[in-house]
């Protein structure tokens, strides 16, 4: 629906450049602005500032990248061109530790030129340049496909609670959580709402208020503290989110506070649905235990938003960026091969 309304992909490849194409979400919501990226050091910091961010965009982000990258390497040489391309592969991934879809797109590119090897370098530039542009409109597929399935969980009038931004920002176009709430859209629906502003980096009063109402969907904005207050009234029919790495055994890393709205929606009876595509699911990670949770910097929470520090120098601070949520609080996930419960991926 973004497209539609005439803004950019998050993410895309430039093919005839080969150059990867974001927008730079730290401006949003006050500058619409796109970032041309060729160089590894521009890819990394744009990650981990989060110039891209979102589990799927970071994925799209890094196979584009690598193909960037990769397109510039001057040797006619396998065995070079495979080690650059493995170690151009590491330092991307490095940037940001619990999206799963970062590594399984780095898997994917690496896989594709492994399936190549001996047919030359410029045969396997040519193949990392399809499968990348592949990636970008598999995501779009895919993303449509959660939206479909989740819309139908929609009633016309219905309220529905988000955090973070895993919307159209979050992924190429349409993202995760918000999809069944544009699709509904589509399908002439009337559907509302609540987004957690997502301290400490307002990824839902920047983001997720933006894309929504840039797409005329009725949105309002409450600070995370008051999601209970909110859920108390009854009007909320259920809550959304996104989500990062999905263990085995169905236990979920989504970004900070989702734990929380897990809890609220068992107490107050209402679904919380996490929506996801397999490519965040990580068969290899058993329980959420072993996903690992990224740490950010205490600037985030003391001063980045504000004029002058807001927290005394002695305070210590700690700062998560994403919690984990026990699959016996997730009523299902929503993924583009339909509604599955969490032993049931
Ligand atoms: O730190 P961020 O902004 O990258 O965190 C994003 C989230 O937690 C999203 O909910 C998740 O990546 C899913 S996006 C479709």
């Amino acid at each position: 629906m973004l497209k539609e309304n005439g803004l950019p992909r998050t993410v895309t490849l430039d093919t005839a450049a080969a150059e990867l194409v974001i927008i730079d979400q730290t401006l949003l919501p006050a500058k619409l602005k796109l970032l041309r990226l060729s160089q590894i050091e521009d890819m990394c910091e744009a990650i981990k500032k989060l110039r891209v961010r979102g589990a799927p965009a970071i994925g799209v982000a890094a196979a584009a990248g690598l193909y960037c990258l990769a397109a510039r390497y001057v040797t006619e040489n396998e065995e070079e061109f495979f080690s650059k391309l493995k170690s151009d592969a590491d330092t991307l991934n490095a940037t940001r530790p619990t999206a799963r879809n970062l590594s399984w797109a780095l898997e994917e590119m690496l896989g594709c030129a492994e399936s190549r090897k001996g047919q030359g370098v410029s045969t396997i530039k040519n193949a990392l340049k399809v499968k990348a542009k592949d990636m970008e409109e598999q995501d779009v597929a895919v993303c449509k496909a959660i939206g479909e399935y989740g819309a139908a969980l929609l009633k016309d009038g219905d309220t529905v609670m988000t955090v973070c931004n895993a919307g159209a920002l979050a992924a190429v176009e349409y993202g995760t959580a918000l999809a069944p709430v544009y699709v509904a859209a589509e399908k002439g629906k009337t559907v509302s709402v609540y987004s957690l502003e997502t301290r400490p980096l307002l990824q839902g009063a920047r983001l997720t208020s933006y894309e929504l109402t840039e797409n005329g969907i009725n949105t309002t904005l409450i600070c995370d503290n008051m999601a209970s207050s909110v859920l108390a009234q009854g009007n909320i029919s259920a809550i959304f989110t996104g989500c990062d790495r999905v263990a085995a055994n169905g236990d979920a890393a989504n970004k900070i506070g989702t734990y929380m709205l897990a809890i609220l929606a068992r107490h107050f009876g209402i679904p919380f649905y996490i929506c996801a595509p397999y490519s965040t699911v990580d068969f290899s990670t058993k329980t959420g235990k072993d996903i690992i949770i990224e740490q950010r910097s205490p600037e985030e929470i003391r001063s980045l938003w504000y004029r002058e520090s807001m927290v005394t120098e002695k305070a210590n601070i700690y700062n998560p960026a994403f919690d984990v949520t026990p699959a016996e609080l997730i009523t299902a996930f929503i993924t583009e091969k339909g509604i599955k419960k969490p032993d049931e991926l």
